[in-house]
């Protein structure tokens, strides 16, 4: 088959004959007609992420849309969201024209959204949800803080907290597309993110006019810093990612005085029940035109161009690689 192949740690893949998957016990044949490059496959890639290097050459992905080639579970023919452990342990991944995952791991597709927009969602899109709703325990009208708002657990995140009734979402993202789409998803206001995190946090206190009951937080960094004092009594921040840094300061008193919450999020303590709950619930907004995250589809033999545009950042645009 065809497929985007790693054989070096820290470089991109490239288009390349590969073997055919083969399923082993318990698990499903899906012909890929979507993956997305997320930046998850490429820490992963790097050899230096807590899973450990992956044995080489292999085939990224970590999720994807499909249909079902062979199954105990499914009939073939059957559209699914797929992921997969590709870089996390060894085995190839979603980024073929063939992917083998557990049959567990499949989550049959509604209709509604098209193979690469719900790609584009996938895990970003479970991310935001399950971090708002099992996570952060969103409540109606509650004020909301979207930080990296310009990616796509981002957009995700300002669609969803709009969608599950939250009283003000505030957005912070960097450029002026991304501003554009978080006020077009619901967002009252979009801040410019900014590293001055006494101005970014007076900027945040402006436009939410008062504290945050929720942030919902991929960035960590100064974001997380400058939002972590804006909380609310009760406040809660979910951390889902370090893409702006690993650490953030957070002040004892602040936290104390207002019974708030650091928490962390990790799509990987999901049950495979809670994943495909999640990503239905999120594409059912996305059907209502309520959620989406901004996509380019280019083919497999682009692979290598499409893994170092989202290596060098893509404004906010997720790369879905069709075979
Ligand atoms: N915990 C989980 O289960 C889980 C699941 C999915 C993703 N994640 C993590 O969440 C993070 C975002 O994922 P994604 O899918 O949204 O990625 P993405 O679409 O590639 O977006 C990247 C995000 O990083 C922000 N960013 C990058 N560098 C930054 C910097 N120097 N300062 C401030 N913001 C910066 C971008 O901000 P702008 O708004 O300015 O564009 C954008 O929000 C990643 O770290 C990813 O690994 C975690």
């Amino acid at each position: 088959m065809r497929a985007a192949v790693l054989t070096a740690h820290g470089q991109p893949p490239s288009a390349a004959d590969h073997p055919d998957p083969r399923p082993g016990p318990g698990q499903a044949v899906v012909r890929m007609t979507a993956a997305p490059v997320v930046p998850l496959d490429l820490l992963c890639a790097t050899g230096t992420s807590y899973f450990g290097p992956p044995p080489l050459p292999y085939v990224p992905g970590v999720q994807g849309v499909g249909r079902v080639e062979q199954s105990s579970r499914l009939p073939a023919g059957t559209r699914v969201f797929v992921s997969t452990s590709a870089g996390m342990a060894p085995g190839d991944g979603s980024m073929a024209e063939l992917c083998v995952a557990g049959e567990d791991d499949l989550v049959p597709l509604e209709d509604g959204v098209p193979d690469d927009a719900a790609a584009a969602i996938g895990l970003s899109g479970i991310a935001a949800w399950m971090a708002l709703t099992w996570r952060a325990g969103l409540r109606e009208r509650e004020r909301v803080v979207v930080l990296g708002a310009g990616g796509a657990v981002g957009q995700v995140g300002v669609g969803a907290a709009v969608a599950l009734g939250a009283g003000r979402v505030v957005a912070v993202c960097r450029g002026e597309a991304a501003r554009q789409r978080a006020l077009a998803a619901g967002a009252a206001a979009a801040v410019a993110f900014s590293d001055d995190v006494d101005r970014l946090a007076g900027e945040l206190a402006d436009a939410l006019g008062g504290d945050a009951d929720v942030v919902l937080d991929p960035v960590f960094g100064a974001g997380a810093t400058a939002a972590g004092r804006v909380l609310a009594e009760g406040g809660r921040l979910v951390n889902l990612g370090g893409a702006a840094g690993d650490t953030a300061s957070f002040s004892s008193a602040l936290l104390r005085s207002r019974t708030a919450s650091v928490l962390g999020y990790t799509n990987n303590a999901l049950s495979a029940a809670q994943k495909g709950e999640a990503l239905t619930a999120v594409l059912r907004h996305a059907s209502a035109g309520r959620i989406g995250v901004a996509s380019e589809t280019l083919p497999i033999a682009e692979a290598e161009q499409a893994w170092r545009r989202q290596a060098a950042g893509t404004g906010g645009v997720r790369l879905v690689l069709t075979p």
